[in-house]
């Protein structure tokens, strides 16, 4: 793949806004078939370098699985550092997944995908977060934002195949997190494999309980809890 290629004359303009996320903010570029979503670290200093290492990061995974169906397509970093994608018309899965017509069959391509990267040694590792999934016209899963992925160095380390491991196992964990919404106790016989979660998730989920018992917002929840109890209580 051509490092700096598909944006051939730079568009000062930063285009149409998209989104702005962990690795700076997306916008939209061109028309028709040459639509790019274009990824661009922003913050300060420290933030932008960050930020950019991530951007490297995915181009290096998209050059690892350029091709596979439901990964768009890439078009490289530019100049200025950004990233250059194929646009995908897809609905976003956050807010569309209770309409999927053919849940199973969505599912089932989502695990194909999610194998199909691991079998070329790229394990996205961010795949919990649903704003990295998107939802196609025809119903199938396309997967977005490699910004965290973790890839396999041929000749890899001991630390590089171990990260490798956990990453492909975290990328399964989230397929059975949001295929059962978190019901873990529905798991089928065949699924229950899949789930194994690694030590970061088990210290990352203690952590996460143990701040919602300190935040205002956990206090606030029961306060509405309590009141609404007390407003349904028969009079
Ligand atoms: N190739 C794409 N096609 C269509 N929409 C995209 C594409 N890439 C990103 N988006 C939209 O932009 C949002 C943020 O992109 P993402 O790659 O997840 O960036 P971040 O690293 O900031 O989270 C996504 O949730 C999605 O809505
Ligand atoms: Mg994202």
């Amino acid at each position: 793949m051509d490092r700096h290629a598909g944006l051939d004359v730079p568009d000062p303009a930063p285009g149409e806004f998209l989104s702005r996320g962990y690795q700076g903010a997306v916008y939209l570029r061109g028309a028709g078939a040459d639509r790019r979503v274009i990824k661009q670290a922003m913050g300060g200093r420290i933030a932008r370098v960050v930020r950019s290492a991530m951007l490297r990061r995915e181009f290096a995974a998209y050059e690892r699985v350029g091709g596979l169906p439901g990964i768009p397509r890439c078009f490289g970093l530019q100049p200025d550092g950004s990233l250059a994608l194929e646009f995908v018309a897809g609905e976003p899965y956050r807010e569309n997944s209770s309409a999927l017509k053919d849940r199973d069959r969505f599912f089932q391509q989502f695990k194909e995908r999610i194998l199909a990267l691991h079998a070329l040694g790229v394990a996205h590792a961010d795949l919990k977060r649903r704003g990295n999934l998107l939802i196609s016209p025809e119903g199938a899963p396309i997967l977005l934002d490699f910004g965290s992925a973790v890839i396999r160095n041929p000749d890899g380390s001991f630390w590089n195949r171990f990260l490798f491991r956990q990453a492909c196992r975290m990328d399964l964990n989230a397929w059975v997190k949001l295929k059962y919404r978190r019901r873990y106790d529905l798991l089928s016989p065949e699924d229950q494999q899949h789930y194994r979660p690694t030590a970061l998730e088990d210290a990352a989920r203690v952590v996460r309980r143990a701040w919602r018992k300190v935040t205002v917002r956990h206090v606030r929840k029961a306060w509405r809890l309590r009141r609404q109890a007390r407003r349904d209580q028969p009079r």
